[in-house]
């Protein structure tokens, strides 16, 4: 999986090419795009058959009919903020990844037990970065987490270093390609 996910917020339509090109320029392939604003569906269908090499998800994605839509739209992957298990029995009969929101032992084995093994773990800088992440680790070894939430370039490098996490996501990094 990618070990970069910029969290995309799209206001207009517009802006969709332009974000996805300056990320594309910027050396990341991946694109979740978030369903908080009412054209990430729309953005999400442009995004796939603009940027057909990139692996563009859907974010923020809170129950199965929005995860039913972000799909239908060609979502590869999709992230929430908490865990839903229905969202995760849709992504499971389309076969696609699911990343749930999981911060707390209670909520990753809810996680472990609908079979998912990788979670977001948001927001990250709140719940306890990466010393939260490493006494996770000790009963969940089989977790691997996507810290997201206060992500930033200084302190990028140490969560990525930690082999339980999979990838880091932030908002940062789209900012960082547009002001390239
Ligand atoms: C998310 O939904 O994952 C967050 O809004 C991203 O948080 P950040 O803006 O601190 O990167």
């Amino acid at each position: 999986m990618d070990k970069l996910i910029p969290v995309v917020v799209i206001k207009e339509i517009e802006d969709t090419e332009k974000i996805l090109s300056a990320l594309k320029k910027n050396g990341i392939d991946c694109a979740e795009i978030t369903f908080r604003t009412s054209c990430a569906e729309e953005a999400i269908k442009l995004a796939c058959s603009k940027f057909p090499d990139m692996n563009v998800g859907a974010g923020t994605v809170i129950n199965s009919e929005q995860c039913e839509k972000a799909i239908a739209a060609g979502a590869k992957f999709i992230v929430s903020p908490g865990l839903s298990a229905g969202v995760a029995g849709v992504c499971k009969k389309h076969n696609l990844p699911y990343y749930p929101g999981c911060v707390t032992p209670t909520e990753i084995m809810a996680a472990l037990e609908l079979g998912i093994t990788t979670v977001k773990f948001f927001p990250a800088n709140i719940y306890g970065g990466l010393k939260a992440l490493k006494a996770l680790s000790a009963p969940f070894p089989q977790i691997k987490f996507i810290p997201t939430g206060g992500v930033n370039r200084d302190n990028l490098e140490e969560f990525l270093a930690f082999d339980k996490v999979a990838a880091v996501g932030g908002s940062f990094f789209v900012d960082e390609a547009l002001n390239k």
